[in-house]
């Protein structure tokens, strides 16, 4: 399976819903990319927009936490009906496996994401116990920057080492995905495809969704 998770971040925020229906009706998964100016270098938006989107919202949603002690957010976010999310391990560190289980208790499937500059290994421990991992493939921070080719043998070291262990997990990844590289991520064991500038940035938005699904 490979779906494809249209990134809000990259939408039109005059015509918000208009393009949230485009995801419910075209995309798989809605992203919602939440900074907070500390973890990472900029600020998104926060959960009254959040709450906003919940209510169209029939995609299911994934929320990727890019702040510092996600854990204050759990709660706010399986309220939203989220279903999916995701914090970042160099905000969480050794509390990573606690933070895993009070979002999986809250209903929600729990992601475990991390920078280009953070080995992959460091995801290993937590094979088994997280239902995905977020594998950056640029810096989390900005939509628009150009994809770090590295990534894409980090996400197969993650997927062989899941396999090794006979497990299961989702591997999500985000940044600079687009038509020329959504086939090979996917072959290298991808199985959400995040992607902002390429779906609304294109002139047709649907075609782009099925053009990356389908590449
Ligand atoms: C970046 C965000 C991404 C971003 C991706 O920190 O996590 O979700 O929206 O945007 P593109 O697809 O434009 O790289
Ligand atoms: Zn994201």
């Amino acid at each position: 399976m490979f779906q494809i998770a249209p990134s809000i971040l990259a939408a039109d925020f005059l015509h918000l819903e208009k393009d949230i229906q485009l995801v419910n009706r075209c995309g798989d998964v809605i992203h919602l990319d939440v900074m907070d100016g500390t973890l990472v270098p900029n600020i998104s938006f926060g959960f009254s927009v959040i709450d906003h989107i919940a209510k169209i919202a029939t995609a299911p949603m994934d929320v990727h936490l890019m702040v510092v002690h996600p854990e204050r957010w759990f709660e706010k976010v399986a309220k939203d009906g989220v279903q999916m999310c995701s914090f970042h391990w160099e905000a969480a560190g050794r509390n990573t496996s606690r933070f895993i289980q009070k979002i999986q208790e809250l209903g929600m499937k729990a992601g475990v994401a991390i920078n280009p500059d953070v080995p992959v290994q460091k995801l290993f421990p937590y094979i088994g116990k997280a239902d995905y991992f977020l594998v950056m493939s640029v810096f989390a921070g900005f939509g628009g920057q150009k994809f770090i080719y590295e990534s894409i043998d980090r996400v197969a070291a993650l997927r062989a080492e899941i396999e090794r262990r006979g497990a299961s997990a989702i591997i999500e990844i985000d940044g600079g995905i687009n038509v020329g590289n959504a086939q090979t991520v996917r072959e290298a064991g991808v199985n959400l495809a995040v992607a902002g500038s390429s779906v609304f940035g294109a002139e047709d938005p649907a075609a782009a969704i099925s053009a990356l699904r389908g590449a």
